[in-house]
């Protein structure tokens, strides 16, 4: 799969909480090893799209989903899909760091756990390079058995990401990964997702468009869960051609 392949599009998607319409037959693709921003003003819709990208709602009893969420070519909302698959392939990391209360080690090794990996010698090997990976090893490498929660909001994050690389996902959604953090850990993350996205494809929700502008390769403006617009970040920012778009970039609302 080259960079100019789709990876996870999705087609007409619809997503309603009982008589709220909160996501409008959006159609957007998002493209291998690329990163890919959802902007625009809060409760328009964004986090929503996302929990649809691996099938978060479904725990949500009064979200009804219709349209398609198509991954490597196939429909996630068709019948037959193993969703712990799913969601092993699509990870997803939260706004506010969520580490288990157990050591450092146990939380990166938990998922490979469930998918059954015990041998010792294997589950070392994937947390010490999942740690590398999330930009984390050289800071606790010494201290694998202290609890998570002692660790700095900074340093749960990026454990949270190691916690997610663990298990081998394909695509990572980021849900405003960093609004709960200060602006040298903000940058970390940032370096850290450059990285990631020469083997990972990667979608970021931010209400930050200094760091969709950064980041990310492509960028999709919604509005009262609209796409009102989509494309290529620097001609997002540029050059965009929906009045809306403008207004909300040049901070006129939002
Ligand atoms: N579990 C839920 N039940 C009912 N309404 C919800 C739920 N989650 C989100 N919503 C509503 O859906 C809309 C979009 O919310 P959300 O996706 O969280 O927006 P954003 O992430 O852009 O701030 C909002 O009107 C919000 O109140
Ligand atoms: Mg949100």
């Amino acid at each position: 799969m080259t960079r100019e392949d789709v990876k996870i599009s999705t087609r007409n998607l619809n997503v309603y909480f009982g008589d709220l319409h909160a996501i409008k037959n959006v159609s957007l693709q998002m493209y291998n090893r690329s990163i890919t921003s959802i902007i625009g003003p809060s409760g328009c819709g964004k986090s929503t799209f996302l929990r649809a990208l691996n099938r978060m709602l479904d725990i949500i009893p009064h979200a009804r989903v219709a349209g398609e969420v198509i991954l490597d070519g196939r429909n996630i909302y068709e019948n037959g899909t193993d969703v712990v698959e799913l969601r092993r392939k699509v990870g997803m990391v939260f706004q506010k760091p969520n580490p288990f209360p157990k050591s450092v080690y146990d939380n990166v090794a938990y998922g490979p756990r469930i998918h059954g990996i015990r041998s010792r010698d294997e589950l070392d090997a994937i947390v010490e390079d999942s740690l590398k990976k999330a930009a984390l090893w050289d800071e606790v490498a010494d201290s694998l058995d202290k609890s998570a929660m002692e660790l700095s909001g900074g340093q749960q994050q990026r454990l949270c990401i190691a916690r997610t690389l663990a298990v081998k996902p394909e695509v990572i959604l980021f849900d405003e990964p960093c609004s709960a953090l200060d602006p040298i850990s903000t940058a970390k993350i940032e370096d850290l997702m450059r990285s990631l996205k020469n083997d990972y494809t990667i979608v970021i929700v931010t209400h930050n468009m200094q760091q969709a502008a950064r980041i990310s390769d492509y960028t999709a403006f919604l509005l009262m869960g609209e796409l009102i617009e989509f494309g290529k970040t620097a001609r997002i920012f540029e050059r965009p051609c929906e009045k809306a778009t403008e207004d909300y970039i040049t901070g006129r609302f939002g």
